[in-house]
Parts: C-alpha cells; sequence; structure tokens
C-alpha cells in the first residue's frame, strides 16, 4: 500500500493531551473528588466561555501571562479574544455582573481547563484542568481560614498525610512592610517602584541561580540593603517588627488560627509572592514534600479589588486554582493513584453468530437494571472474543450459547480471578456491581 507522503501527525497540539478512556478515568477520578470536597463545604458550580474579551485580562492579571503565555486572536468581526489563561477574572466579571442578586458569602467552585503558552515540562502544559474555589462577601480571616482548611481536605481525601504536603503562606502587605524595616537600617526608605520591582523578582528567585538573584536585587535596592535583605529577610528578629504592623498582626492571627483548627503543615515562606497583580493580602500555595514536585499544587489568595475593573462595589474575596497535571504527578509520586477499572462491568461474548439477538435481549435486560454491560458483536472466536474484554480491563464476562439458552444459567467469569460461578438471571446484576473484581 502507499504511503501518503503529507500524511497528518496523530500527536495531539504541542503541550496539551488526548485523553484516552484510561487517562480519563483518572481525569474523572480527580475532578470526582475536587467536587466532592467542595459540594461538602458548601460551593456550589458554575461554568464560562473558553473564550474571553482579551482587554478583561490586561488590566489585572500577571504581566509575564498576558505578554508571553496568552493564547490571543482576532476574530472575524475584528474584536480581541483570548482562550482564559485562568478562571479567576471570568468569575469577578460573572459576580460584578450580579453583584446584587447573589447572596453572599458566595461560595463557588469551577473546573475549567484553561490555556497558557509555556514551555511544556513535568508539571506544566499548554492546556491544563484547574479547580476554582472562591469565597465572596468576607473580610476577615475567617475566609482565608476556610479556603486553606478546604485545600488541606481536598489533599486529604486523595489520601496525602500532612508530611506529604506543606501549604507555604505569605501576605502581600507585609512584604513591602518587612523591606522597609531592612531599609531603615539603613536610613533609607524604599519606593513604591522598589518594592513592587523587588517583589517581582522574587516570584522568578527560583527560576534563577542565586547569584543572579542576589546582582538583581542589588541593582532594585541597592547594595547595602540588598545585603541585608539576603542576610536577614527571613530572620526571626524581622518578623518580630512586622508583627507589630496591622497587616503583620492579621497575618500571624492567621497563621495560629490555622493551627488551632488542626493544620500542622502550614509555614510561613517570606519570600512568597505570587505573580498575579490582583492580590491584596493572603496569597498561599501548596508544594509537595517530595522534591520530585517542584511546581505547586495549589495557588491562591486574597483579592479584594478586582471588581473594580467592572465599575461595581469592592468585594472582599478569597480563592485558589489547583491544576490537574499537578495533582496528578503528586499522585503518581506517593503511589495513591487507584488501579484503573473499567466503568463497563460486564462483557457478553457468543458462541456463533446466531446468539447475538439472544445476547443483545439479555443485555438490554440487564441494562434495566443498571449494569454497564456491553456485547462482542462480531463473529471472532470465543477465545479473541475473551481477549478483547481482558485488554479493555472489563471485569466480567459471560458467553452466550446453547447451553445458556436451553437452561436459562449463565456462567460468569471472573477475569481477574479466573474464578467462574454459575447463576440465573436475576442473580447477574448484584454479582457484578458488588463482587470485588
Ligand atoms: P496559578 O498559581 O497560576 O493561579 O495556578 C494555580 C495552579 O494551577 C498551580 O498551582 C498549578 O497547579 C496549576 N497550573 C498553573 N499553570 C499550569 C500549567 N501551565 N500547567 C499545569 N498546571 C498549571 C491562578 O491561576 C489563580 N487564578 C488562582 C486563583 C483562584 N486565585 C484566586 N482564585
Amino acid at each position: 500500500m502507499a504511503t501518503n507522503p503529507n500524511k497528518l501527525s496523530t500527536e495531539p497540539y504541542k503541550g496539551v493531551r488526548d485523553f484516552y478512556p484510561e487517562e480519563m478515568s483518572v481525569q474523572n477520578y480527580l475532578f470526582s473528588v475536587m467536587r466532592s470536597v467542595a459540594e461538602r463545604f458548601g460551593y456550589e458550580e458554575y461554568t464560562a466561555s473558553i473564550l474571553e474579551p482579551s482587554e478583561l485580562y490586561e488590566a489585572k492579571t500577571s504581566e509575564e501571562i498576558v505578554n508571553e503565555q496568552t493564547y490571543s486572536f482576532e476574530d472575524r468581526g475584528g474584536r480581541r479574544v483570548t482562550l482564559r489563561p485562568e478562571m479567576t477574572p471570568s468569575v469577578a466579571r460573572m459576580v460584578a455582573g450580579k453583584r446584587r442578586d447573589l447572596a453572599y458569602p458566595l461560595r463557588l467552585y469551577s473546573i475549567p481547563n484553561v490555556f497558557r503558552y509555556e514551555r511544556p515540562q513535568r508539571g506544566r502544559l499548554r492546556e491544563h484542568w484547574q479547580l476554582n474555589c472562591d469565597i465572596f462577601g468576607v473580610r476577615g480571616i475567617e475566609a482565608e481560614v476556610e479556603i486553606i482548611m478546604l485545600a488541606s481536605s481536598i489533599m486529604k481525601r486523595f489520601g496525602a498525610r500532612d508530611e506529604d504536603f506543606e501549604i507555604r503562606v505569605n501576605n502581600r502587605r507585609v512584604v513591602p512592610e518587612t523591606l522597609q524595616v531592612l531599609a531603615e537600617r539603613h536610613g533609607l526608605t524604599l519606593t513604591e517602584d522598589q518594592v513592587a520591582a523587588t517583589m517581582r523578582l522574587m516570584d522568578r528567585k527560583n527560576k534563577m541561580p542565586a547569584e543572579e538573584y542576589a546582582e538583581k536585587l542589588g541593582q532594585i535596592l541597592g547594595e547595602e540593603v540588598s545585603k541585608t535583605v539576603l542576610l536577614t529577610y527571613n530572620s526571626d528578629e524581622v518578623l518580630d517588627v512586622v508583627r507589630t504592623t496591622e497587616s503583620g498582626i492579621q497575618f500571624f492571627e492567621l497563621l495560629e488560627t490555622l493551627q488551632v483548627r488542626g493544620l500542622s503543615n502550614v509555614v510561613h515562606d517570606p519570600t512568597l509572592v505570587r505573580g498575579f497583580d490582583y492580590y491584596t493580602g493572603t496569597i498561599f500555595e501548596v508544594f509537595d514534600s517530595s522534591p520530585e514536585n517542584r511546581r505547586s499544587l495549589f495557588g491562591g489568595g486574597r483579592y479584594d479589588n478586582l471588581l473594580e475593573m467592572f465599575g461595581t462595589e469592592l468585594l472582599p474575596t478569597v480563592g485558589f486554582g489547583m491544576g490537574d497535571v499537578t495533582i496528578r504527578d503528586f499522585l503518581e509520586t506517593h503511589a495513591l493513584l487507584p488501579a484503573y477499572q473499567a466503568k463497563t462491568r460486564l462483557y457478553l461474548c457468543t458462541a456463533g453468530s446466531e446468539f447475538i439477538d439472544e445476547a443483545n435481549a439479555l443485555a438490554a435486560r440487564l441494562r434495566a437494571e443498571g449494569v454497564l454491560v456491553a456485547v462482542d458483536i462480531t463473529d471472532r472466536k470465543v477465545g479473541d472474543q475473551i481477549k478483547s474484554a481482558d485488554k479493555k480491563k472489563i471485569p466480567f464476562i459471560i458467553v452466550v450459547g446453547d447451553e445458556e439458552r436451553a437452561t436459562s444459567q449463565f456462567k460468569l467469569k471472573n477475569l481477574i480471578t479466573g474464578e467462574e460461578t454459575p447463576l440465573s438471571e436475576h442473580e447477574i446484576p448484584q454479582r457484578v456491581a458488588t463482587t470485588e473484581a
């Protein structure tokens, strides 16, 4: 057969994934855990379109995302549109649109796919799904406490132990205050621009060698201040000073409350700043304790001013995004992913094409009882039909043939254990639904 020189690749587009049934089953498992925990906390599901007007991201998202990572294009009517790189601006738009009709505190969740033009690598792809949970309308730290407890509960529900992951917390207001305290030691006051540039640099700290970080910090803050920052920024002495400022007091109250509520794996990370411009207070990320997965599992924080861009009153909000790629890496690393099993429980094979009608009729009756059953409608050897069921990882088979027709008795074979059980028809649904395959 001549091969087509112009044949198309069967690979998906770079950085996105196809989900064959086994991967889809993992994805569904991830989503079902996310959904069930979010709903146990009273969060209600919403969704929005993948397409948004580009200006939605230009005002308040991260510079890196807008300038380097969005998939943007002009539609046929000349409007600039973007495939959403995150869900937060969309949910803010939706809440602003019905600001007065909604009941507060408003708890919302969604599992959208989002697109970022990144260099594909472990934990980073160009399309990922992201559980977003956000609580609107709570000014005090109880909102942060709930959101962080929710994140922790999701990890626990996946089977993680406290020591398997770390919740790193910081505060966007505490960072500038800390930097000012350190500058004052040299009789200096930092400008807003210096503080903003330092925070942008901190956000990229892990993406460069320590020497480069030190050099860039020196360029922003000057030799002396940058040296002090590098040497003492994390020290208890500095944090004790910060503890006396208003946002510092609130921040340390949050850390204490989380401890009181039983979270033992929360740590203060003074260099955590997060890339998005909209965060106004607490920020947090969740990390795998195992160094194999360096990427954050969750990222979130407080953003009280985002609704401003829609001309509505401010609305205090706290939320997070949790990615499917990184949680899957985490679950694989810690051997927490359940083994794959097909959803289809029973495969009906036929001992010749003359039994296909009969097998279909039996399947129809079993489906009415809720059994997930497929019929082999080929006219292949029974052995080949069974191989097919085995390859699909369907746990049970029945062969329909002369004997079954004559006696209305069936032999249910468990393909995993090899065990055969004689059954009458009415016993099948319970057997295939409840027997451990
Ligand atoms: P983010 O930190 O950009 O935050 O993303 C949240 C999570 O999504 C990350 O911790 C990671 O698990 C996953 N993630 C991000 N980018 C990628 C990627 N390229 N490939 C795979 N996974 C990725 C936000 O997007 C905020 N809008 C979250 C938020 C909601 N803040 C408040 N509410």
